[in-house]
């Protein structure tokens, strides 16, 4: 399941995909129709879950925050069963994890506001877009939450988008913040608690 070329087939071949696709897509490089490119969507999956692999342990369990189509949770599956996703509402996304029937739930991340859930070994939340504007007040607010869902040797992975990274490096670097990628950061649960 692993293999690119067969996932993009079997998600391409779900039954109203070529519809929505046809309803959606409009060739941006930008908007959320961008999406619709599937095997490029599924290469980065693909990527982000073989840079997690050694983390993965039996009864995995990941929470997907801002999730939009789904890809990471479609990959994951050849990991664990249980991958949660969270989103704001979204007719694209809402139509497209609809179709692709994943567990998707409503939630927003906002700034000083609590968010809940339940226990995760793993929560991710890529190319995020919430943390406009955040600053370390906001960040310590959010990271606590997640803190308090993740099992005993759980991580966070917060996939950055637009070189806010380097701003949240500066403070979080020392206190256990590893890149994992060019944009991608992890904190375990021994740094986030530390
Ligand atoms: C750039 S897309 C990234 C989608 C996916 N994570 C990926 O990497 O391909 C940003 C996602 O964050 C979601 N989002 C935007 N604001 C959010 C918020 N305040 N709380 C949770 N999700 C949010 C959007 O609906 C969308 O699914």
């Amino acid at each position: 399941m692993r293999d690119i070329e067969t996932i993009t087939a079997a998600i391409e071949a779900t039954p109203g995909w070529a519809e929505a696709k046809a309803k959606h897509f409009v060739g941006s490089k930008r908007g959320p129709d961008k999406y619709f490119r599937t095997r490029a969507w599924v290469e980065v999956a693909v990527r982000r879950w073989m840079a997690l692999e050694p983390l993965v342990t039996p009864n995995f369990k990941v929470l997907d925050i801002g999730a939009g189509f789904g890809y990471f949770a479609i990959v994951g599956k050849a990991y664990t069963d249980h991958i949660d996703l969270v989103d704001v509402p979204h007719p694209i996304y809402d139509e497209v994890t609809r179709l692709l029937e994943l567990p998707k739930y409503e939630q927003e991340v906002r700034a000083f506001t609590p968010f809940v859930g339940g226990r995760y070994d793993l929560i991710t939340a890529h190319r995020m877009v919430f943390d406009k504007g955040w600053g370390q007040d906001e960040w310590q607010y959010f990271l606590r939450d997640v803190r308090d869902m993740l099992n005993e040797g759980g991580s966070v992975v917060l996939g950055f988008n637009n070189r806010r990274d380097k701003r949240f490096m500066k403070w979080a670097e020392p206190f256990g913040a590893l890149r994992i990628s060019e944009h991608d950061v992890l904190l375990t649960y021994e740094a986030l608690n530390g």
